[in-house]
């Protein structure tokens, strides 16, 4: 019996220990549909660094996206490099809020490794993995939002200029990430009107 009791207050305290340890890392486990709707264009920071073990999870999440034929035509830039992430504000006029960010994801499309060679394929794919990106940025309680630099050439150049990118490569967009001021909320969107069932 007494064994029973000591090994209940054992099981307590390391369970105890794994749901305060994930708590402090913000890896708290959430409802799927939470995190889906939840998810909002977060566009203020408290301006605090996001931990690599973070932006790991986050980069995992982006490559684990559905992609035309398993070809996977995306390549990830990471910036943490505060004069980086301000010299990318510097050219992109609705990416302000890069100058709070903790880091920035630039989602990148490789034609030349998509499906049939089509930039159309790979913009459609870094799209999958910007938006797996997004949801695992709230899942970790995290903020981020889509700025754009594709299909807007200006952007583009700027973006390639700042973190070296080669010609053929489209940086698709700068996915801003940092903690959360609290002032940015969900839209709702759902509207009846948009679904047409059976027929259009
Ligand atoms: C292709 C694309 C480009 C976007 N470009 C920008 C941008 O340059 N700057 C910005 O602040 N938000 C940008 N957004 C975010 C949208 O404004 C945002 O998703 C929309 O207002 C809906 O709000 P929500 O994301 O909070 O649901 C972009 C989103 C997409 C999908």
């Amino acid at each position: 019996m007494k064994k029973t009791l000591l090994f209940a207050v054992m099981l307590a305290l390391a369970s105890q220990a794994v749901a305060s340890a994930a708590a402090k890392e913000g890896t708290k486990v959430k409802d799927t549909f939470d995190v889906i709707y939840s998810r909002k264009s977060v566009r203020n920071f408290t301006g605090e660094p996001v931990s690599r073990e973070n932006l790991d999870k986050i980069l995992k999440a982006g490559m684990a996206a559905p992609t035309a034929v398993n070809m996977q035509p995306w390549s990830f830039v990471v910036v943490t490099e505060r004069k980086k992430l301000d010299e990318l504000a510097s050219g992109l006029p609705y990416a302000k809020m890069l100058i709070k960010a903790g880091a920035a994801i630039i989602v990148c499309a490789e034609p030349k490794s998509a499906f049939e060679k089509s930039a159309d394929f790979a913009v459609i794919d870094a799209s999958l993995a910007s938006e797996n990106i997004l949801l695992a940025i709230e899942a970790l309680d995290l903020g981020g939002v889509w700025t754009a630099a594709y299909p807007d050439q200006v952007r583009v150049d700027h973006v390639r200029k700042v973190l070296g990118i080669p010609k053929d490569i489209i940086p698709l967009n700068v996915i801003p990430v940092g903690h959360p001021t609290g002032e940015d909320k969900p839209k709702d969107k759902f509207k009846k009107e948009k679904i047409h069932w059976e027929k259009w």
